[in-house]
């Protein structure tokens, strides 16, 4: 068997980022009033300024032999009035989208990346059965203007994760903690706004290739051996990977062309009596200095092989996958390097076993504003300076680099890839 893996021709190699994360000023959203409110101790600001930038950003990811690059588009900018369309929005995004074709590089468009308008969720967002239709509006207003140009669709980025913090932590907008009701509903809204999403695109593009963007982590009990832990862990996993597409409510290969992959981590997890753990466990995050286990700077276990079990189980879907996500928060660069060879090393073995996969998206290309971790969580393939906005690339752009242009990547030993700086 061959220690070099090559991948199919026209896999596509690229970063991600979403809109509110690096755009900057997006004044009309639910993020931007909770930041201004005071809510947190970061405030996103002008972010990257990658409203502004984005030329400059795509040039630098034509540099690095990215062929695909996957970006949202900013419902709010869109949409900053119930029912007013802004022409100049749709504009950008056309311009952005046609800045990418102009460098080779095919665009994947997320629809719905966490934030919201504020005055949808001012009206009750996702928990209320109209928000599907609010949507796929939305998503026809977008789809009519770029579908020509746009054939991979991400239709809803994370709906666990978004329902996860907006209803039942109630650390992100809405806010509202313990509502399992209407986490209940906003999941299930989710799901049926993603296939009315699908059949809008398809309208507009009938060879679109239209998925959601599943967070996918690799759940395991801590105690293979206790009853609770092995429960608690079944339970976990069930809300997290299964649960989206016992809510699609139809054959998940009518309503999806793709599946997106969006893998961070190996969960360990304990049962514990109380709380939403009670339901789903307690991740047991502490880093156990007796075995050589690693993590990023925000705790989460680096477990390379946990991509390759995730994709053998969605796999199973009869649809191709896209990693639309896979990245590390930490100062470490060479951590940094060695997760990202890892990583492609793991899925080069998924796919050598029989896995479709078309693409490959490191979760991010520079840093950003990260949510309730704000600028302190640093996953970027670049630094950004705060003051000047520079772009400083990091050594592991120039390995994924190496990745990117080869197309191939060695399997028995750490990628020798070049390095820059
Ligand atoms: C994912 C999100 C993305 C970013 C990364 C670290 O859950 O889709 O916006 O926060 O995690």
């Amino acid at each position: 068997m061959s220690a070099t893996y090559r991948f199919p021709r026209g896999f596509l190699w690229g970063a991600a980022t979403s809109s509110h994360q690096v755009e900057g000023n997006n004044r009309w959203n639910d993020w931007w009033e909770f930041e201004q409110a005071g809510r947190l101790p970061y405030r996103s600001e002008d972010a990257c300024r990658h409203f502004e930038l984005y030329e400059s950003d795509f040039d630098l990811a034509h540099s690095w032999g990215h062929n695909a690059h996957r970006l949202s588009v900013e419902w709010s900018r869109i949409e900053p009035a119930q029912g007013e369309f802004s022409t100049d929005a749709l504009n950008h995004y056309v311009d952005v989208v046609a800045a990418l074709k102009e460098r080779h590089i095919e665009p994947v468009v997320t629809l719905h990346h966490f934030t919201n308008p504020a005055w949808f969720t001012r009206r009750g967002g996702w928990t209320r059965t109209d928000s599907i239709d609010l949507f796929r509006r939305y998503v026809e207003a977008v789809s009519s203007r770029m579908a020509d140009r746009v054939r991979f669709w991400v239709t809803i980025n994370e709906p666990t994760v978004y329902v996860t913090r907006a209803f039942l932590k109630g650390n992100w907008p809405p806010c509202q903690p313990g509502s399992w009701l209407r986490a209940g509903r906003a999941l299930r809204n989710l799901c049926r706004a993603h296939t009315a999403a699908y059949a809008t695109i398809h309208k507009h593009r009938p060879d679109a290739m239209v998925g959601f963007a599943h967070s996918t982590p690799y759940v395991v009990a801590l105690d293979p051996g206790r009853r609770l832990d092995r429960f608690a862990a079944r339970l976990r996993d069930f809300v997290h990977n299964d649960l989206c597409f016992r809510l699609l409510g139809q054959t998940p290969r009518r309503v999806l062309d793709f599946i997106g992959i969006n893998y961070y981590v190996r969960q360990l997890v304990r049962w514990q009596l109380g709380g939403t753990a009670m339901l789903v466990g307690k991740e047991h995050k502490a880093s156990n200095p007796s075995q050589s286990r690693k993590f990023s700077s925000l705790g989460w276990e680096v477990y390379p092989d946990g991509l390759r079990e995730v994709l053998t189980r969605f796999a199973a879907f009869g649809v191709p996958l896209m990693i639309t996500e896979n990245g590390i928060s930490t100062s470490d660069e060479a951590l940094r390097t060695e997760f990202i060879a890892a990583h492609i090393r793991a899925l080069a073995l998924a796919m050598r076993d029989g896995v479709r996969v078309i693409g490959y998206f490191y979760w991010t290309m520079f840093d950003n504003f990260e949510w309730t971790e704000g600028p302190t969580a640093r996953f970027g393939l670049a630094a950004v300076d705060p003051a000047t906005k520079l772009r400083g690339p990091r050594p592991a752009a120039g390995l994924f680099e190496s990745i990117c242009r080869s197309n191939e990547i060695q399997l028995n030993e750490p990628h020798r890839g070049t390095t820059r700086q």
